[in-house]
C-alpha cells in the first residue's frame, strides 16, 4: 500500500490489518540463540547503517531467535537484559509483526505470545517498504512498571531504553547481512488499537527488519 493511501486512511481511521492464511500459533517456542560468530564489534559498527529495501523472503526461525535475543533478550542470571533500563524496570516490550500474526516477545520464556491473528505490518507505519518486509518490530513502554521513575522523566526514559534495543538490532543485522531501519513516522493510536494496549501502554518507535533488495546492478 503506497505511503499517501496509508496516510488517507490513518486520518478516517480505517487503516486495517490484512488477514492472515490462519495458521497463527498462540506460542512460538523459539529455538536457542546463536550466541556465538557473527562479525567482531568493530566491523559490525563500521556495516551499522538504515536500509529502506527489503526482499519478502520470510526470516527463518533461528534468525528470528537470535535477532530477538539480541534487541533484548536475557542475556545473565537473575534476568539481565542485553540493553539497559532505568532502574532495571524493563518497561520495553517487544511487539513483532510477522505475516501470520502479531506477537509480544517473552523473554524469560525466550517465545512469542500471540495478540492478533492477523497481519499488522501495514498499520505499523506509512512508508510502504513496511507492508511486504518480513519483520515489523514495534517498541511499547509500559508506564506500569515504572513507577519507581519519576512521572516527569518516564518518556524519555523509555525512549533511551528503545533506541538501545533498536541498536542492538542494526547491530545483530550488520553482523548477518540483514537491513534495518527504526521508524518514528508511524500511526501510534492505530498501532495501540491494533496490538489492543491497555492505557499504560505507550507506542513508541517501529523497526523494520528483511533480507536486503538484491542489487539491480
Ligand atoms: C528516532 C529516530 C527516528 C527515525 N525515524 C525514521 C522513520 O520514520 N523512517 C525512516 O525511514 N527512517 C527513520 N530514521 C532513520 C534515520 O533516517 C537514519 O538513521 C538517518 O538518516 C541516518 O542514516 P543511517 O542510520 O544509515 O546512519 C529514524 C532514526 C531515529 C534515530
Amino acid at each position: 500500500m503506497s505511503t499517501l493511501t496509508k496516510l488517507a486512511l490513518g486520518v478516517m481511521g480505517q487503516l486495517r490489518p490484512r488477514p492472515t492464511r490462519g495458521d497463527a500459533r498462540s506460542v512460538i517456542k523459539l529455538p536457542a540463540p546463536d550466541k556465538t560468530g557473527g562479525l567482531p564489534l568493530m566491523q559490525a559498527l563500521g556495516k551499522r547503517r538504515s536500509s529502506r529495501e527489503f526482499q519478502r523472503k520470510p526470516l527463518p526461525l533461528p534468525v528470528l531467535s537470535s535477532l530477538l535475543w539480541a534487541a533484548f533478550g536475557v542475556n545473565r542470571r537473575g534476568g539481565g537484559r542485553t540493553a539497559p533500563s532505568a532502574l532495571d524496570a524493563q518497561e520495553i516490550d517487544v511487539y513483532v509483526a510477522l505475516p501470520d500474526g502479531a506477537y509480544v516477545y517473552d523473554a524469560q520464556a525466550h517465545a512469542l505470545r500471540l495478540v492478533a491473528a492477523s497481519d499488522l505490518r501495514r498499520i505499523t507505519g506509512y512508508q510502504d517498504f513496511v507492508d511486504e518486509a518480513p519483520l515489523d518490530l514495534v517498541f511499547v513502554a509500559d508506564h506500569a512498571r515504572m513507577r519507581m521513575v519519576p512521572a516527569a522523566q518516564r518518556e524519555s526514559y523509555a525512549s533511551a531504553a528503545a533506541g538501545a534495543i533498536a541498536e542492538n538490532v542494526y547491530l545483530y543485522a550488520a553482523s548477518t547481512g540483514l537491513a534495518t531501519v527504526i521508524r518514528a513516522w508511524i500511526d501510534r493510536a492505530a498501532i495501540a488499537d491494533a496490538l489492543g494496549l491497555t492505557h499504560d501502554q505507550q507506542v513508541l518507535l517501529s523497526q523494520t527488519v528483511g533480507y536486503p533488495a538484491k542489487s539491480r546492478g
